[in-house]
């Protein structure tokens, strides 16, 4: 009964995305006038790797949460970020009696009010250096860091990157940011990018299937490339992206594979061994820099870098004008009845624009059960969002609706059903902007 209701609804699937990665322009545009980011040297980023796994040789094999090797992993990453320009802050946790770290580097200017922030954990688990997990994916991200420096990189968007500690206990450091992150600060984060695992030595290319607009600038660059990608389904939430997506910020991010086995028809697209799982080593003392796969550690660099620069660059700007909002959550029932988030406009003269602002943020498991209507004062329904977006998780975008027919002041609702049983969700914020 479950099933046959998602199949159908999938089928209905139809395109009224408009802009998913909050206030900014939508990949089509991304696409069409895409920004070329220059190109990230795989033996900078393969130096990045031999530096952490010396640090892990000289503090007993690993860079786990608690040992010395972690500290020395941050103190190196937050040199080189310091020398390069960035305004760094180490914060500090306490787990299992030890004191964690995540390093968070924000490159001064671009809009405050649009983050666009790339992480990566950067602990290792004690049984072995952590070279692949999750050396490769903290050593892309710095070296696109300090390729947006040595450009002098000024986005439209503001860039922050994160170094996560604790990763391998629980997304430990990652929960921690976000759940000491104020709700205005959160609300700020146009979009999270996660790399964690990105230089496997039988490599997947994989991307994660959240964001629809940070999923389609990876899979735009791949395209590019000519190689194919399948969506990341190796444990959905494995990483630091969960707490982020968790609290309705967009996420998306690249993975090339862990514990489990490369197909035949995937040995067949991208090379390697089948029957053999992406990563041997992973979680084990093997985990060195013997443990990577140039060819995707290069790609995957490039990717980030790609994503980085294009997803920063829009060159729309938010609405701007008369913005009324609703943050107060309104929890939607399962397979249940329609709640509504009510705004009271006051102070328009005459009626709605042809170009109505509607942002709606709702966090959600499956939008694939969703309704979502925009109600008038007068009672006229605009439908938003009708089912589409199957298992992905949470709808946080702005619609552009034409109420040039609506008198603007009154009571606007956001309407809210979930028509399908098991995955749950709340309307975070309902928000109008008139120009
Ligand atoms: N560090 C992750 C873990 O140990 C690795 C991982 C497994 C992963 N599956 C994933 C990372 C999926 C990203 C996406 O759990
Ligand atoms: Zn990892
Ligand atoms: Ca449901």
């Amino acid at each position: 009964m479950k099933l046959s209701a998602r199949l159908s609804a999938a089928v209905g699937a139809s395109a009224l995305v408009l802009g998913a990665f909050a206030g900014a322009a939508p990949v089509a545009s991304a696409s069409e006038q895409a920004v070329t980011p220059p190109d990230i040297s795989v033996a900078n980023v393969k130096q990045h790797l031999t530096d952490l796994q010396s640090i892990a040789t000289a503090n007993g094999g690993n860079r786990a949460h608690g040992r010395t090797g972690y500290k020395a992993s941050i103190d190196f990453v937050k040199g080189k970020l310091d020398a390069a320009g960035y305004t760094t802050t180490l914060q500090t946790f306490t787990y299992n009696g030890a004191t964690g770290y995540n390093l968070i580097a924000d490159w001064p200017g671009g809009d405050p009010n649009q983050v666009v922030m790339s992480g990566s954990h950067l602990d290792s688990v004690t049984a072995g250096p952590g070279i692949n997990d999750n050396g490769s994916g903290s050593a892309a991200i710095l070296e696109t860091a300090l390729a947006v420096s040595r450009a002098q990189f000024q986005p439209t968007k503001h860039l922050r990157f994160g170094w996560w500690g604790a990763e391998e206990l629980g997304l430990v450091g990652s929960k921690y940011y976000v759940n000491n992150l104020p709700a205005a600060e959160r609300s700020k984060i146009s979009g999270y990018l996660n790399f964690d695992m990105i230089g496997s030595p039988n490599p997947g290319y994989f991307v994660y299937d959240d964001d629809p607009t940070i999923e389609q600038t990876f899979k735009t660059y791949f395209a590019g490339l000519g190689v194919p990608t399948e969506i990341e389904t190796e444990g959905d939430g494995r990483s630091d992206h969960a707490p982020f997506k968790n609290v309705g910020i967009p996420v998306g991010g690249l993975f090339s594979g862990a514990d489990y086995t490369k197909t035949a028809a995937q040995a067949q697209k991208w090379g390697g061994t089948s029957g053999q799982a992406f990563d041997r080593c992973y979680h084990s003392s093997c985990d060195t820099t013997a443990n990577i796969n140039d060819t995707a550690l290069d790609r995957n660099a490039d990717a980030i870098a790609y994503a980085v620069w294009n997803l920063s660059s829009g060159s729309t700007t938010p609405p701007t004008g008369t913005v009324f909002e609703n943050t107060a959550d309104v929890s939607v029932p399962d397979n249940g009845a329609a709640v509504t988030s009510s705004v009271t406009v006051s102070g328009v003269t005459g009626n709605a624009p042809t170009n109505l602002a509607v942002g709606v943020n709702i966090v959600h498991t499956y939008i694939g059960d969703l309704v979502v209507d925009l109600i008038a004062p007068d009672g006229s329904v605009y439908n938003l969002h009708n089912r589409t977006g199957g298992s992905a998780d949470n709808i946080n975008q702005t619609y552009t609706v034409n109420a040039s027919s609506e008198v603007a002041n009154g009571v606007w609702k956001l309407r809210v059903q979930d028509k399908a049983s098991v995955d749950t969700g709340y309307i975070n914020s309902f928000k109008l902007t008139f120009p």
